[in-house]
């Protein structure tokens, strides 16, 4: 990917990612849930997440702190949000991991509706987090 698209294209997915998890949030809200159609729903928020992260971590985080380097920039800090967006993203992936069958949701649909609540949130500050910290950032260094 040319690096000067990778903020634009990672702030297409978290818009993507948000929308995709808001349509769960829908689905899980409704009085008869069909937790079928809410696991098929999470295993695609599941695909394009990983893809995300996978760009994200293996592509846009190691350029990020090259380019700073580069220019000259401290990097600790960045280093350090890294690794809290990584513990975020564990707990989504336990979270999805949890609810890898139907059942699972069918059994306790409350449990599924409180910690899907807490997973939009988490995800909800890491999405804001990188939007108003590394990705603007990285757009400032690009320019
Ligand atoms: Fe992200």
């Amino acid at each position: 990917m040319e690096q000067k698209n990778l903020a634009t294209v990672l702030r297409g997915e978290h818009k993507a990612l948000v929308e995709e998890i808001t349509k769960i949030k829908e689905l899980a809200n409704q009085q008869e849930v069909k937790a079928e159609d809410v696991l098929s729903e999470l295993v695609n928020f599941k695909t394009a997440l990983l893809a995300h992260l996978e760009l994200e971590d293996k592509e846009f985080y190691p350029a990020l702190l090259e380019k700073m380097e580069e220019k000259g920039k401290e990097i600790e800090k960045t280093k350090e949000f890294i690794g809290k967006m990584a513990g975020i993203a564990s707990q989504v992936s336990a979270f999805l991991e949890t609810y890898s069958n139907a059942e699972r949701i069918a059994d306790n649909v409350d449990h599924f509706r409180e910690n899907l609540d807490k997973i939009i949130s988490i995800l909800g500050i890491r999405v804001e987090a990188e939007e108003d910290f590394v990705l603007t950032d990285w757009e400032y260094l690009m320019m």
